[in-house]
């Protein structure tokens, strides 16, 4: 089986977003991997509208290029690992907004999430799961959180994300239960 091709979803679209710095950190642990190939996915790449069209993708099929490319682009992967900030104790509306822009294209793949918040994130990961599932994706059951005084410390820029060694190996064993349904998955969507 050629490796399975993972996108890392950044929820957020700030320009000084802690988002960026968490998925490139992901990314580096990731990149280690022979199994799986990582590419960075910004939202800020598909300025999409809010959601303007007649009905779901999976029923009627969008005329807006942007969100023709975005379906095209997300429906290449087998599974993704979502870097989620919580807003409001929910996911951001920008990620919202780009899963509700596709349907078919998240179906039968993996999702693993990587959240940080006072919280780390937790209930927007837990509402995130629960949108995953509507999207027919299969989401594993490690996640990894940043929280409290460590957050904040990101937050402020007193430490980087890859100065908190203890997050490696909580990152390997998401990374390993999310390799073994994308390949499960990538096989199953086969038959
Ligand atoms: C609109 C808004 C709502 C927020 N709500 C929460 C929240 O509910 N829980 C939390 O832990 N942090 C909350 N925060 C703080 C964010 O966790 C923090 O700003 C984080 O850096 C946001 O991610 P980003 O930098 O990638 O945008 C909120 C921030 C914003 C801008």
């Amino acid at each position: 089986m050629s490796n399975l091709k993972i996108a890392i979803i950044i929820s957020s679209t700030r320009s000084n977003r802690v988002g960026l710095q968490a998925a490139e950190y992901v990314e580096s642990i990731a990149s280690k991997r022979s199994d799986m190939n990582f590419e960075i996915v910004d939202l800020r790449d598909y300025p999409l509208p809010f959601f303007d069209e007649v009905a779901s993708n999976a029923f009627v099929p969008s005329k807006n290029p942007v969100a023709q490319k975005w379906q095209h682009f997300i429906a290449q992967f087998d599974g993704y690992v979502f870097v989620t900030a919580e807003y409001n104790n929910s996911i951001t509306a920008a990620l919202k907004n780009a899963l509700d822009y596709a349907y078919p294209e998240w179906n039968r793949k993996a999702a693993a999430y990587f959240s940080y918040g006072s919280a780390g994130g937790a209930r927007a990961v837990q509402h995130l799961r629960d949108i995953c599932i509507e999207l027919q994706m299969a989401p594993v059951r490690h996640s990894v959180l940043i929280q409290g005084a460590d957050f904040f410390k990101v937050m402020t820029g007193e430490v980087k994300v890859k100065d908190l060694e203890y997050l490696e190996p909580l990152v390997n064993e998401m990374l390993e239960q999310l390799s073994w349904w994308a390949k499960a998955l990538k096989e199953a969507r086969k038959k």
